[in-house]
């Protein structure tokens, strides 16, 4: 593991130190600590942080093969326990496609992952609703297109579930614009700073007999604001690559229960340390 120094910082519990976001705790003085890890890594900067006396050894972790007691009595809405535990954040885009009426749908979607291999890049969606509109276009157009939306535009994004019947054009109804998309057949949002148009690949269920597939779609165009090109001001910054994080629960209080909304702040580049 790379421990970065600035990252290290202490709590408010008595000899409990965090490194990123992980407790550790030790049985010497922040001095051995700094003499230690000089000799290790041929770094000095840990003396900065001054003298004091830390107890014990290890990280404080805690395993949960069951749902937590503190949350016996917290409604989940058909997720797992484990969802809210972890909450662990996924990027937060909205797919939009064309219904067999013709009409632009538009679905809020997250939990998808995106890989690149060979010059072709894929989006795997890992929760996509077999009862819903988008499912259901894109098996018949086969074509959809992936749009980014920042924090500016996030609640129209999310009036499309608002307006969501099937003789609505979701997209302006909801305050957005709709373009057509350059390679395929499926309108993209023009507010939104990054499209990705992309075809239907494959899909499996989530597991047997489950209402929900894992889907699998191909990249054929890219159309991206200039803006983002500058990483530090565009994709890294709050005008960028917006993360939807689901119900952050502490499994020991059973305190928490709100969805929030993330972006990605750059710490450093990594490229040094592999
Ligand atoms: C933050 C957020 C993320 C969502 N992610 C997903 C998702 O990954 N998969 C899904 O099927 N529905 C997801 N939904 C729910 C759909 O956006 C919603 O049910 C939508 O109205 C379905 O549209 P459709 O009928 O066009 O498919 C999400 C909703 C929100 C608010």
């Amino acid at each position: 593991m790379n421990i970065h120094i600035r990252e290290l910082e202490e709590t408010d519990c008595p000899g409990v130190l965090l490194i990123g976001n992980q407790a550790f705790t030790c049985n010497h003085t922040i001095e051995d600590a700094a003499t230690h890890y000089a000799r290790t890594k041929g770094d000095d900067r840990l003396k900065r942080l001054g003298t004091q006396t830390f107890q014990t050894g290890g990280f404080m972790k805690k395993e949960y093969t069951t749902k937590p007691e503190s949350m016996k009595d917290i409604e989940t809405y058909g997720f797992s326990w484990i969802d809210f535990v972890t909450a662990i954040p996924s990027p937060l885009l909205v797919v939009t496609s064309y219904k067999a009426n013709g009409l632009p749908n538009a679905c809020l979607q997250s939990w998808s992952t995106f890989v690149g291999c060979d010059d072709t890049f894929y989006c795997v969606m890992a929760s996509v609703n077999k009862n819903g509109h988008m499912y259901k276009s894109i098996k018949e157009t086969k074509e959809l297109v992936l749009n980014f939306p920042s924090a500016n535009y996030f609640d129209m994004c999310a009036k499309t579930i608002e307006n969501n019947a099937y003789d609505d054009d979701e997209i302006s109804k909801s305050g957005l614009t709709a373009e057509n998309a350059t390679t395929v057949n499926a309108p993209r949002i023009k507010e939104c700073f990054l499209n990705l148009e992309c075809q239907y690949l494959w899909e499996k269920e989530l597991y047997e007999g489950s209402d929900h597939v894992v889907m699998c779609v191909t990249v054929t165009n890219i159309c991206m604001d200039t803006c983002l090109f500058n990483e530090d001001s565009g994709r890294y910054s709050e005008e960028g690559y917006l993360y939807n994080v689901h119900y952050p629960v502490n499994p020991e209080t059973g305190e928490g229960r709100y969805d929030c909304l993330a972006t990605v702040k750059r710490i450093e580049d990594t490229i040094t340390h592999y």
